[in-house]
């Protein structure tokens, strides 16, 4: 939480990006650099959304830390996750990433009801604008190039995918420093990692971004499928050992009703195993991106 803590300090001395945003001229340095993380796996239903969600909440529960959500998703399912929280008029991501002269995605984000929170708003439109995006040049980098001012502005940024690996999915990894792979207990699940993993060496290699894979997240581990959990965490184990993280989030029913709320978990139920397992994520997550582990959980990736 190094960075949570100096980011905390930072508001302390009021050298706080936030109140100067408007005033300071484009060539000022930035005062943060975001660490982003796509959330991304092939198969819908896995617990990207409800990760992205609570695992957004949980580090801006950190003092001082700001935090922003980009929901590339065409379902908008992070709005409705967080029903109270955003504003939705306005400029949409579909505007930013299909606009003819670059432009800044600060243009399209709100800020939330959460303290140190803000979303993208859902965008039911991103589904043709995936398809409109395919007659684009350079249209991998869309996303990463109107990134640049959000990045000063925020510690965190998380991007909630498709459950697809289309040019929203695309735009969304090159936009990343590291993805975060929720894998449930199940075989479709389990071999959708491997094609997410291949996406990544193609991001690394052709697309010549250096993104890292952050770590398998194994979810909706179900206690009472003892046989189902064996099988798939084993295979999970025997070919990704470096890649998972310790952290794994248990089925636990009031995830699902508090996303059915429109809240947080930490709204919802903040003493329910959910939330003690996203706020053990959170604290997984802040440990591995400050001593570089994902760099080395890259390396062994590689075939
Ligand atoms: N750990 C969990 N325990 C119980 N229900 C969960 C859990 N994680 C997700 N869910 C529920 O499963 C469904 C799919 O989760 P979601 O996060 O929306 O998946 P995705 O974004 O990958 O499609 C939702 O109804 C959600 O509330
Ligand atoms: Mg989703």
């Amino acid at each position: 939480m190094k960075n949570l803590l100096s980011a905390g300090l930072k508001k302390l001395r009021g050298d706080d990006s936030s109140t100067a945003r408007d005033a300071r001229p484009s060539t000022t340095p930035p005062a943060r650099r975001a660490h982003v993380i796509a959330i991304a796996a092939q198969k819908g239903g896995v617990g990207k959304t409800t990760t992205t969600v609570n695992l957004a909440c949980a580090l801006a529960q950190q003092p001082g830390a700001r935090v922003l959500v980009i929901d590339i998703d065409p379902q908008g399912h992070v709005a409705s996750s967080l029903k109270d929280a955003v504003r939705i008029a306005g400029t949409s991501l579909s505007d930013v990433l299909l606009a003819q002269t670059p432009r800044d995605l600060m243009d399209a984000v709100r800020q939330s009801d959460i303290e140190g929170l803000s979303l993208t708003p859902p965008d039911k439109a991103l589904n043709e604008t995936d398809t409109r995006l395919s007659t684009r040049v350079g249209r991998e980098y869309i996303l990463q190039a109107a990134m640049a001012r959000a990045r000063a502005e925020f510690d965190w940024v998380l991007i909630d995918c498709p459950p697809n690996l289309g040019n929203l999915t695309l735009n969304a990894l090159v936009a990343a420093d590291r993805v975060l792979v929720p894998c449930d207990m199940s075989i479709l699940a389990f071999e959708g990692v491997a094609d997410l993993l291949g996406t990544v060496r193609v991001v690394n290699d052709r697309l010549r971004h250096p993104l890292e894979v952050l770590g398998i997240l194994r979810t909706r581990v179900d206690g009472r499928t003892q046989q189902i959990n064996e099988a798939i965490g084993g295979a999970l184990d025997d070919n990704y050992r470096a890649l998972l993280l310790e952290t794994s989030i248990p089925v636990n029913s009031a995830l699902a009703q508090a996303q059915a709320a429109g809240k947080s978990i930490f709204q919802y139920a903040p003493t329910s195993r959910g939330a003690q397992a996203y706020r053990a994520l959170a604290r997984e997550v802040a440990g591995r991106v400050t001593s570089g582990k994902a760099e080395s959980a890259r390396r062994m990736a590689r075939p």
